[in-house]
């Protein structure tokens, strides 16, 4: 365990006791100019936010943080950083529990959720992506249980700061790895660590409710189903239940 977290070769911390969203705040650092791999954590969000414009409960002991990301690339290319974070966050579980991804970008263990994922673009002239702000809770020391959630929590027990160093460690190897390789590696790596081909899933799509049998993440991301009435091919949406 230690006091300061050591972040990777050229990340900066940025470590605050308190905000309202680290992702608020890595942003605000990303318009003034900081670089990639700007690390902003803090102990606890008095207004952390979750996909969907839900809340995001975060007193102290869990883990949250926002890292600013510069990829060179068009928008729909930004998305395929989710699966890059959610890779990291998996890798960190440690050996023994059994760890799945869940499309687009959450991280399950033992059937509970673990962690949470919301990728915040700045488009700049020309539709290039200017910077990427990746902001990661992951419950370290509790899960929380609010009424509005979707799934039991888990926990990964250990201390905030081991986890944010192996957080950053991961999302460093991550990254390089798709910037090496391409979506292709860090899509296979994901498929490896999703529930299986085949089975059943539940969809949902604004009002309407989409069920089929997992196919797969097609090389744009998105989440392939075979359904009663053929072949479908998921963009956005969000997939009810604990797999795939
Ligand atoms: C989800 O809905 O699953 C995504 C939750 C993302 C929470 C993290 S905590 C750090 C960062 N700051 C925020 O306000 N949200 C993200």
């Amino acid at each position: 365990m230690t006091a300061t977290p050591v972040l990777p070769d050229g990340w900066t911390l940025v470590a605050l006791d308190s905000v309202g969203s680290t992702n608020d705040e890595a942003a605000r650092l990303a318009d003034a100019g900081a670089a990639e791999g700007t690390v902003v954590w803090a102990r606890e969000q008095t207004g952390g936010r979750g996909r969907r414009g839900r809340h995001w409960a975060s007193p102290a002991g869990n883990l949250y943080s926002s890292t600013i990301l510069r990829p060179v690339c068009a928008p729909p290319r930004a998305t395929e950083l989710g699966f890059v974070a959610a890779l990291a966050v998996a890798d960190v579980v440690p050996a023994g529990r059994d760890v799945r991804v869940k499309w687009p970008n959450d991280v399950m263990v033992d059937g509970g959720k673990i962690a949470g994922i919301l990728l915040e673009s700045s488009i700049g002239q020309g539709g290039i992506v200017e910077h990427v702000v990746a902001g990661i809770g992951i419950n370290v020391r509790f899960a929380p249980q609010l009424a509005d959630m979707r799934y039991p929590g888990a926990a990964l027990g250990g201390s905030v700061e081991g986890a944010l160093e192996q957080l950053t460690r991961a999302l460093s190897r991550r990254l390089a790895e798709w910037r090496r390789d391409g979506f292709e590696t860090v899509r296979a790596a994901w498929l490896d660590r999703a529930g299986p081909l085949g089975i059943e899933v539940d969809v949902r799509l604004g009002e309407e409710l989409v069920r089929g049998r997992f196919a797969g993440l097609d090389r744009e991301g998105a989440l392939l189903l075979e359904t009663p009435a053929g072949p479908r091919k998921i963009v956005s949406g969000e997939l009810l239940g604990r797999a795939a």
